[in-house]
């Protein structure tokens, strides 16, 4: 009788696991599946909003930033190659990684929310945080640099083929 009851609350607590995680992963996993989240909804705090980038947009830095991006930091593997979202290590993700070349991404992300999500990372998602494990601060501003010049590289890259 004992053993019964025991199993019982085995049974029990195992369905109830399995509602919690439902409900609390359920409807996430559902609305991205497989696809990027909705770009819409800030990964970052408020308060990320207004931090600057203290290094200067130039070409050099441009530069830095791509080598960064494809050399140490490794973000390629996730975020491709041009930076659409479609690296090797990426298109199995569930929610896939941001698509840079997305200029309504670009138009409502801040630098600073940018830096923060480097920093923290995005729970729930492969990415992680790469500062400063991977990457210093000073490169994560360098990279952003990067980041921002995506949509004009891509465009290039198309058009020259
Ligand atoms: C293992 C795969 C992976 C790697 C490597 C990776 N990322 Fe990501 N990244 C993701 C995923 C997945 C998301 C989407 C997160 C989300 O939807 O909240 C993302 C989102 C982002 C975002 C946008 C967050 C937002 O505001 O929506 C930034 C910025 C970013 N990554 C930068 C980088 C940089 C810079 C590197 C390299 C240092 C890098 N990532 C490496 C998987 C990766």
């Amino acid at each position: 009788m004992k053993k019964t009851i025991f199993q019982l609350s085995v049974v029990f607590l195992g369905l109830y696991a399995i509602l919690y995680l439902f409900v609390r992963l359920g409807p996430q996993e559902a609305e991205t599946n497989g696809k990027e989240r909705d770009i819409e909804i800030p990964r970052a705090p408020g308060e990320s909003k207004t931090v600057k980038n203290p290094i200067p947009n130039t070409a050099e830095m441009i530069a830095k930033g791509n080598k960064i991006y494809h050399e140490h930091g490794g973000c390629f593997a996730c975020h491709g190659n041009l930076g659409e979202g479609d690296g090797p290590a990426g298109t199995t993700l569930n929610p896939r990684p941001r698509n840079f070349s997305n200029t309504r991404f670009q138009e409502i992300r801040t630098d600073g929310e940018l830096f923060w999500v480097i920093r923290n990372g995005s729970a729930g998602t492969g990415m992680f945080s790469y500062s400063p494990a991977y990457i210093t601060e000073e490169e994560s501003w360098m990279v952003i640099r990067y980041l921002r010049a995506i949509p004009m590289e891509v465009q290039k890259a198309k058009t020259i083929k």
